[in-house]
């Protein structure tokens, strides 16, 4: 599929499909549209009674144009009221046409909505990535797809002549939220850590970055007992991926980022019991899919800022081998673990990623995790956690989340509950009490960070959807690869 800024005026364009935007109540037509519709013999007009299309964001309304007109379907779509107007409503609009483009079997379709707030290149960049994200289908897994493509091939923007920039920058990100989209929704049997480990690899040789995998022997040389420690049940060896983007100029800043890569999730010794949603942890390496995939999108993006992508790969699986629940772990920095519960397991393999993204002198680390089913429980499907005991970085990726309407919502880190986690017998346990879930875990990851900005994103919610949600479709959204990329590409 290929999206361009064309130059055609409205009145002349041609095409299967042309969708036009409307603010909420203030559906007259006027200008260029109102011009259209004279062309058209009044259609617009008709179709706005006759669906009593209010122009709510989100709405839409389509018709088909007769007469021998050079465009076969004519779609509405709502952009809502215009005093409140978030960028995110252009890629809500695009996904909503360009689904109906899908439906209405328009191979090309001509997008032409207001610009937004006089920025007619966030307006380009937003439109690209709302139409290319609803577009996507995953088929890898059928043998017959029902659906094969999105069956639109050419989406042209109108009076954003001139965005091609934009344009390509949408298409980089998007590139990197659907790798991490695909890497979530494939099974634990298609994505392993060493299936992992060869995707960074790939992504490395593709785009330039340096990558280093330790295997299970470095990982023990360096100490890391606590992931070690998750990933010894396992039949498939545990990876530790080390992605480097390195700018061309002295980077203006070095950050790192970590995901959680559990491949499969099934706790362990306490392990999963029903109605826990086992047969769903194939998504547990979320924020490992998120690191890879801002990879990919930064790599092609090639910001003044050096990156770090971490992720220490494992399955948290059952064996003759696996840890026994109330297990000592001693972790990289040399604290020790009382593995009170199996299936708190993520936070035991970020412990030793977090130990190693300090030691490489960055300026600030991000981590994201398919933590705490708690999280879930506080915030919602939609809401990932941000926990930060650093106002000004945890202000940086809000406002980061803001601009790509992805949504996180800054939790406390209680000191008083780090109580919960106390050991009698090692420094500390990796399990408090239910109350507070998602809270205790970010503070068992901060004992793991001496003094380097950090944050902890719980994207347990956000990771999945199931059902469409805006340029969502059900499934892996990809959550947290355009926060990243936003937060890594501001000026701060
Ligand atoms: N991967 C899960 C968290 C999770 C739960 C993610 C549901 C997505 C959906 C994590 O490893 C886990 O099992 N957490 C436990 C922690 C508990 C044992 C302290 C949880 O949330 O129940
Ligand atoms: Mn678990
Ligand atoms: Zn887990």
């Amino acid at each position: 599929m290929e999206i361009r800024a064309i130059d055609t005026p409205l009145l002349d364009w041609a095409g299967e499909g042309l969708a036009l935007g409307l603010f909420e109540d203030a559906v007259e037509l006027t200008g260029e549209i109102a011009q259209l519709d004279e062309k058209f013999a009044g259609v617009l007009k008709e179709l706005i009674a006759e669906t009593e299309f209010k122009g709510k964001e989100g709405s839409s309304a389509v018709t088909r144009v007769g007469g021998g007109s050079p465009i076969r379907k004519v779609m509405l779509v709502g952009l809502g009221k215009p005093d409140s107007l978030k960028l995110d409503t252009w890629r809500r609009a695009a996904a909503v046409v360009a689904r109906l483009a899908k439906k209405e079997k328009c191979k090309r379709l001509g997008i032409s909505l207001p610009v937004w707030n006089n920025d007619p290149t966030a307006t380009a960049q937003a439109i690209a990535e709302g139409a290319q994200l609803a577009l996507f289908q995953d088929n890898r897994f059928k043998s017959e797809p029902e659906d094969k493509g999105s069956g639109v091939d050419q989406i042209d923007l109108l009076g954003l002549e001139g965005q091609d920039e934009p344009i390509a920058r949408a298409n980089q990100i998007c590139s990197g939220v659907i790798l991490a989209r695909e890497l979530v929704a494939a099974p634990a049997n298609a994505v392993t850590p060493v299936t992992m480990a060869e995707t960074a690899q790939a992504i490395a040789s593709e785009y330039g970055l340096q990558v280093e995998i330790l295997e299970r022997e470095d990982c023990e040389k360096l100490g890391m007992g606590a992931f070690l420690g998750v990933a010894q049940a396992s039949d498939i060896p545990p990876k530790f991926i080390h992605l480097t983007y390195k700018p061309e100029s002295t980077p203006k800043r070095k950050v790192a980022i970590i995901g959680k890569g559990v491949t499969f999730d099934s706790g362990g010794l306490n392990i999963k019991g029903a109605g826990s949603g086992i047969e769903t942890m194939k998504m547990d390496m979320g924020g490992a899919a998120t690191t890879l995939g801002a990879a990919k999108a930064i790599a092609q993006l090639k910001p003044d800022v050096e990156v770090h992508f971490i992720s220490a790969v494992t399955e948290n699986m059952i064996s003759g081998h696996a840890m026994h629940p109330g297990d000592i772990l001693k972790a990289s920095n040399g604290k020790t673990i009382e593995v009170n519960n199996t299936d708190a397991e993520g936070r035991l393999t970020l412990a030793d990623a977090l130990v190693f993204a300090e030691k490489l002198g960055v300026d600030a680390i991000v981590d994201l995790a398919t933590l705490t089913g708690a999280c879930i429980i506080a915030l919602g499907d939609d809401i990932a956690g941000l926990f930060s005991p650093d106002d000004g970085l945890a202000t940086q990726l809000e406002k980061a989340a803001e601009a790509v309407g992805e949504k996180i919502w800054r939790m406390p880190m209680e000191e008083k509950y780090f109580e919960g986690l106390k050991s009698g017998i090692a420094d500390m346990k990796n399990t408090g009490p239910r109350p507070g879930g998602s809270i205790t875990a970010a503070l068992f990851l901060q004992q793991f960070v001496k003094e380097t900005a950090w944050a902890h994103l719980d994207i347990a919610g956000p990771v999945w959807t199931d059902k469409e949600n805006g340029y969502n479709s059900s499934g892996a959204t990809g959550f947290g690869v355009r926060t990243l990329v936003n937060w890594v590409l501001a000026e701060v």
